[in-house]
């Protein structure tokens, strides 16, 4: 099941739960707007070639749309479509003021130069610049985008509209970036996973993890995991899996990819198949890398107790449901990586102050609005007897389905 059919099919049950009115939910479905140019750039070699570029703005009700930018060969406006509804979803269910957006470009990164890419990105900002703004729509880096991405967009959209760095978030430091900004998500998923072990009388100290990906989330979440105490028995990149019964050395890890640029070799474990990781004896897996990983395929095979979806729609609706009958508890991506967009949120909002936070206080706010989401999603979870999935799901939708009927929408 591809990415909309799965993100519709949890929308859909989320609004029988909650009884939503067939047109309002209709309605809540169907994008505000879908944008698509054409962006055409001289190569360094003075040929001339165009990419398609997307931006599908959701929902504004609660707010401008926000959602990142993502440079891949593959992107599909489906694709694009569910993320930017799964934006609305997960800004309603982190109770920021924001609508769902997502966008991106169908180009390959790798094969563009650094100058290539800054046409392509002040191209595509000068199609789409009247179309997004502080209050508007607020995009931010994704998957083959970066800091630098964000600064060229600031930049062009500012030769338009005067200085307005609110107009992107996930930007460098010195052009009004937040600190704590880079280690937002995989911070938030540590945050979300103390929040579940605690319901259930447990804390990080002691369980064996296994993350999936070792990129911006998964890095950051095995690096506070193992600062508190968890042991993490197994980590894969692209590049390979290792593991180590007794807990591995996560800071050797780091230096270990930063010298070499890989997981192999590592000498502090021993190497492993990457797909037998997901299966691997452990506490809590947390997939950080990519979607549709858990399936119909492994999920019978999965020991882990709890799921924590760091990575975006890692689990399919069958995985879904073999997993929930072995008793497995998921906390789903909508929650669990929110972390990210609510720094996004801390930094937009120093823009507009114009005053900058420390570091300590992004950390402690973050924790705060993570801490209120999952109460809020627990909350849900009782009042409808459903899973935890379906209590994010229903706390999301019912707060956009109010903003919408408050502000009317029939007229
Ligand atoms: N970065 C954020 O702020 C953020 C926010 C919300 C959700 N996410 C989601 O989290 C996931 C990871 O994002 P990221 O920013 O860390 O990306 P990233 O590019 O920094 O890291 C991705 C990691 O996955 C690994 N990987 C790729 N293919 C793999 C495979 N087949 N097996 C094992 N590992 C593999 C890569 O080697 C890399 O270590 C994505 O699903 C993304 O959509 C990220």
């Amino acid at each position: 099941m591809n990415a909309l059919a799965a993100t519709n099919r949890n929308f859909r049950h989320a609004s029988r739960i909650l009884g939503l009115d067939s047109k309002l939910e209709k309605s809540l479905l169907i994008p505000f707007r879908e944008i698509k140019v054409e962006c055409t750039i001289p190569k360094d070699d003075g040929t001339l070639v165009s990419y398609v570029g997307f931006r599908v703005q959701h929902d504004n009700s609660r707010g401008p749309m926000k959602g990142g930018i993502r440079y891949h060969p593959e992107v599909d406006p489906d694709e694009v479509n569910a993320l930017a509804q799964l934006m609305t979803w997960k800004t309603a269910v982190a109770d920021i003021p924001y609508g769902g957006a997502k966008g991106g470009i169908g180009c390959s990164p790798r094969d563009l130069s650094k100058s290539e890419l800054e046409r392509l990105t002040r191209v595509f900002t000068q199609k789409i610049h009247d179309l997004i703004g502080i209050h508007t729509d607020v995009p931010a880096p994704d998957m083959g985008t970066n800091s630098q991405t964000m600064a060229w967009i600031l930049d062009e959209y500012s030769k338009f509209h005067g200085h307005s760095p609110a107009v992107v978030t996930g930007k460098p430091i010195d052009l009004g970036g937040s600190l704590g900004r880079e280690a937002a998500t995989g911070r938030g998923v540590v945050f979300a996973t103390e929040a579940l072990l605690a319901e259930h009388g447990q804390s990080i100290a002691g369980l064996k993890f296994v993350i999936q990906g070792f990129g911006n989330v998964g890095s950051w979440a095995a690096k506070l995991i193992h600062e508190r105490g968890g042991k993490v028995v197994a980590v894969s990149d692209i590049t390979g899996a290792i593991k180590n019964p007794n807990g591995i050395d996560i800071s050797a890890l780091l230096t270990h990819k930063e010298n070499t640029g890989s997981l192999k070799d590592f000498h502090g474990g021993d190497a492993m198949d990457a797909n037998e990781l997901l299966v691997h004896d452990c506490d809590v897996l947390i997939p950080c890398a990519l979607g549709g990983v858990l399936n119909k395929d492994n999920a019978a095979d999965v020991r882990a107790k709890y799921i924590i979806e760091a990575a975006n729609h890692p689990t399919d609706p069958e995985a879904d449901e073999i997993l929930s009958k072995k008793g497995i508890i998921i906390l789903p991506d909508i929650y669990a990586n929110a972390g990210g967009v609510t720094v996004s949120y801390f930094e937009w909002v120093q823009n507009i102050q114009g005053f900058m936070w420390d570091e300590e206080k992004v950390n402690t706010q973050l924790q705060r609005y993570m801490t209120r989401a999952f109460t809020n999603i627990k909350a849900m979870c009782q009042s409808h007897d459903c899973n935890l999935r379906m209590g994010a799901f229903t706390l999301g939708v019912n707060r956009v389905a109010r903003a919408t009927l408050l502000r009317g929408w029939e007229a």
